[in-house]
């Protein structure tokens, strides 16, 4: 089922709280929250307080991408914050298993991302221990970026690994989601949608998410 993950990294950082209630009110399935800690990425955003502040204003799951090197340290306080599922990058764990370990121990769900020139076989060990896997259709560090196409061959990649592995596995795509972009990317195999600035962009959020689901499920491969 195609999912909408409104990304609030292009929200109003002083309303938060309005951003998520009212991506709830407009149909998203999930909040996406983006970590930056200015080292795996050129950024610098949110941390487990603002996760837990967001909690409080949406009954929605959130879903907390973690730009950041070395996670593990941190990755309890943004489950006792409120998030459902923690995604970190392969390229930012040195021992990403352990890190996937981690999250589950915690309760929470685990998803592992991975950058533009990233390949696709990196995933391929840890793939059978995911509830979700993201391929980022841009450089990760700012929202408002162009879709880059060459990433639509990664997801038909992942979406034949997902497929033959018989797992009930997410496929989220990353970066450059919109009107015009949704539907290569739902036709690659993706099934959950990160948006961004095509969201907040927009005075109605209803129509927008509407649109872009509607136009994610016409694009699905029939299987
Ligand atoms: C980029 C972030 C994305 C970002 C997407 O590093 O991971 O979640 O918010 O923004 P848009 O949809 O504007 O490309
Ligand atoms: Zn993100």
């Amino acid at each position: 089922m195609t999912e909408l993950a409104p990304s609030i990294l292009a929200a109003d950082f002083a309303a938060l709280g309005e951003a998520v209630a009212a991506c709830e009110a407009a149909g998203a399935d999930r909040i996406h929250i983006d970590v930056m800690d200015n080292h795996f990425v050129p950024n610098l955003t949110l941390g487990p307080e603002a996760v837990a502040a967001c909690r409080r204003h949406t009954g929605l799951p959130l879903e907390v991408h973690l730009m950041i090197e070395r996670p593990d340290e941190i990755l309890p306080a943004f489950v006792e914050a409120g998030a459902q599922l923690l995604t970190v990058h392969q390229e930012a764990c040195p021992h990403l298993h352990r890190s996937v370990e981690r999250i589950h121990r915690l309760g929470a769900q685990a998803g592992v991302g991975i950058n533009p020139a990233t390949p696709v076989s990196l995933l391929d060990v840890i793939l059978p221990e995911l509830e979700l896997a993201l391929v980022m259709s841009v450089n990760p560090g700012f929202g408002g970026q162009a879709f880059i196409p060459a990433t639509l061959d990664k997801l038909r990649a992942v979406r034949a690994r997902i497929d033959a592995s018989g797992r009930d596995v997410r496929l989220e795509v990353d970066g450059g989601i919109n009107h015009d972009t949704i539907a290569a990317a739902a036709a690659g195999g993706a099934d959950t949608f990160v948006a961004g600035s095509a969201v907040f962009g927009k005075p109605d959020y209803r129509a927008v998410i509407g649109d872009l689901r509607a136009r994610a499920a016409a694009a699905m491969p029939c299987t």
